[in-house]
């Protein structure tokens, strides 16, 4: 059974019948379908604000485009040191922002604090002749290590970021899953705390390949349409990546995979926790453990099938376990079993 990532997983039922329904007719391409001109409205509706939506194939181009509407080539992006965009997305930020500088910060338990951000003040004072001017704070939402920034503490870099005229960008690779970790509203988590732009994902929850980036203010989506087709991100055939977005958000599907695979998620947790082989790193907010795991014990559940990555920059035998939509009762008794030999 792979635990590896949420991306092993394949789309939900719901999405393929949804595509195979787009298919139908010819339509208007690059967005001029009915799929794509329904996203801005059902996004509002359920962020309960007037957004403006874009949808993208990946996450790394959510993250790198949304970053260049909101920062100049000479501006600052503070982020997390582990940060999807800042270790994983292999310089597109920079490249996309050309030239833009990723100021990594390290955090425990994946968050970026306020007092952390006002510490960099004294390195990065603004209008500097010198330095590079601070204008963007991004942070993860799930982080990359499984645990949520609360709404207060992402209120306190809300109210940070306004004071200091920073823009704030949220990665939502995981999106629903921190919001159903939290139980709050959507827009509890994003512009009622001042988050500018998202990054909202639909990927690894369900979708083929489904990303859309929220502006929460119109003025800072100006130069997204231009940007999305120089980079070669607006899809002719737009219908079919705005259909599996509607039938991601149709019957709260978004929701109910979240919730599954944050409910395996922390079954798996306790199983652990109960096994005595292993101890768990981070609170699990959501749908990702990280645990230690003894060596042996290791090697028996990968002998069983069981695939997960090792990850070393969170500590001595950290392992990642991710769990899915498709995540069933069985899989996880079948852990059982192995971990408790
Ligand atoms: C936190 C986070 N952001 C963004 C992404 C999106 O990546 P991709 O470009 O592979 O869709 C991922 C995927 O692993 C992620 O974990």
């Amino acid at each position: 059974m792979k635990l590896a990532s949420d991306n092993t997983a394949g789309a939900s039922l719901e999405i393929l019948a949804a595509l195979s329904k787009a298919n139908e007719g010819n339509v208007g391409s690059y967005g001029g379908d009915d799929h794509s001109h329904r996203l801005n409205q059902r996004f509002s509706d359920i962020f309960e604000k007037d957004v403006v939506v874009f949808p993208v194939v990946t996450g790394t181009a959510a993250n790198s485009l949304a970053l260049a509407s909101l920062t100049p080539p000479h501006g600052c992006i503070f982020c997390h040191e582990l940060s999807h965009i800042y270790h994983d997305e292999y310089g597109a930020p920079e490249f996309f922002t050309n030239g833009a500088r990723l100021q990594p910060i390290s955090g425990e338990s994946g968050r970026i604090t306020p007092d952390q951000l006002k510490a960099l003040e004294v390195r990065f004072p603004p209008g500097d002749a010198h330095r590079v001017s601070p204008t963007t704070v991004s942070v993860t939402q799930l982080t990359e290590y499984g645990t949520a920034y609360s709404l207060d503490d992402l209120a306190a870099i809300g109210d940070y970021t306004k004071k200091q005229k920073l823009s704030l960008h949220m990665d939502g690779a995981r999106f629903a899953n921190a919001l159903i970790g939290l139980g709050c509203t959507p827009a509890e988590m994003t512009w009622k705390c001042n988050v500018d732009v998202l990054s909202f994902g639909a990927t690894k929850n369900g979708a083929i390949a489904a990303e859309a980036v929220i502006f929460f203010n119109p003025v800072q989506a100006e130069s997204f349409a231009i940007r999305r087709k120089r980079s070669g991100h607006l899809l002719s055939k737009l219908r079919f990546l705005s259909a599996q977005l509607e039938a991601y958000l149709d019957n709260d599907l978004w929701l109910n995979n979240a919730r599954q695979a944050n409910q395996m998620a922390n079954e798996l947790k306790t199983i652990i926790d109960n096994s005595g082989k292993g101890t768990i790193q981070f609170s699990v907010d959501g749908n990702m453990v990280f645990t230690t795991i003894n060596k042996d014990c290791q090697t028996d559940l990968r002998q069983a099938g069981f695939e997960f990555y090792d990850i070393p920059e969170y500590g001595k035998n950290v392992v990642r376990l991710v769990r899915s939509f498709n995540t069933t009762t069985q899989d996880i008794s079948d852990f059982a079993v192995v971990i408790n030999r």
